[in-house]
């Protein structure tokens, strides 16, 4: 390598290291100091450019891959290297955004040690910075074993999609007062085992509020209201790719949708009608 090719890979380098500044470090200063904490999911390489590009704090690639991507149902189905591939694909675009990795159903309940395997390839395969657990006291084993090996862990309490067939409905969760103070108590064992943040889904604005009051940690909610620390949603949804999925919580940015759907019917017509290519679109 010349010397003017050196400097230029070390010069790329510090610029990478430098723009790369969200940490879970960062995260809990912007809690401590009351600066919303705003996250996405990407699950490519060109939309999670993008979603960096535009500042976004917390990139997630979320199970809801399964569902956005995919086409599954529910999350249940995907696997962890349908994961990585995402994770591994977000990770190459992104150079500021904290990247967190969902661990899909299957690869950490019930059992620590396969938790921990499966957080680890993760790690290595995809170079993200955290992965995120669904549930509560009853992981808090996996949870407490994928912190040792030094990997940070985002906890995942309300409405938890992978356990959907438990449910039987997407409703709000946490409404009566039990399951309302288990929410609560998980959220401290989470907080206790040493999660840097936790993601609420669909509960009452009020016990989000709750719970980002009583903890240190970064609080992000989906339908959680806005008493929490940071929100989160997913891409598709708020920018109106997807148009079945309406819950109160989501607000459509735009209604990219509609107008992908009239580029691609405009293109058609123009192949049939032979308008495309034209004499500048050829060689
Ligand atoms: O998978 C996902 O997109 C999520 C968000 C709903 C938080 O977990």
């Amino acid at each position: 390598m010349s010397i003017i090719n050196c400097q230029l890979s070390i010069q790329k380098m510090s610029v990478q290291s430098s723009t790369k500044v969200v940490t879970t470090y960062r995260l809990s200063e912007m809690k401590a100091r009351g600066e919303k904490i705003s996250m996405l999911t990407a699950y490519d390489y060109t939309m999670a450019g993008l979603v960096d590009k535009a500042g976004i704090d917390v990139i997630l690639v979320g199970d809801s891959a399964a569902n956005v991507i995919a086409g599954h149902q529910t999350t249940v189905p995907f696997t962890l290297d349908n994961m990585i591939y995402h994770g591994r694909t977000v990770t190459r675009a992104v150079n500021r955004a904290l990247v967190v990795v969902d661990m899909p159903f299957g690869t950490y309940q019930g059992n620590s040690k396969e938790a921990l395997s499966s957080a680890i390839r993760i790690m290595k395969e995809t170079e993200a910075d955290a992965v995120k657990l669904e549930g509560g006291e009853e992981i808090l084993e996996s949870v407490k074993r994928i912190l040792t090996a030094g990997i940070p862990v985002m906890g995942h309490l309300g409405l938890t999609p992978q356990s959907i067939n438990k449910f039987g409905t997407y409703a709000v969760r946490a409404k009566e007062e039990a399951e309302a103070e288990k929410l609560v108590s998980d959220a401290h064992l989470l907080e206790e085992a040493g999660c840097f943040g936790i993601v609420l889904e669909k509960i009452p604005a009020k016990l989000g509020q709750r719970v980002a009051e009583e903890l240190k940690i970064p609080v992000i909610g989906i339908g959680a209201g806005g008493g929490v620390d940071g929100q989160v949603l997913v891409l598709h949804d708020m920018l109106g790719i997807t148009q079945e999925f309406s819950p109160r919580f989501l607000r459509r940015y735009r209604a990219l949708g509609e107008e992908m759907l009239s580029a691609i019917s405009e293109y058609h017509n123009d192949v049939k009608t032979g308008d495309f290519p034209n004499e500048s679109e050829q060689y």
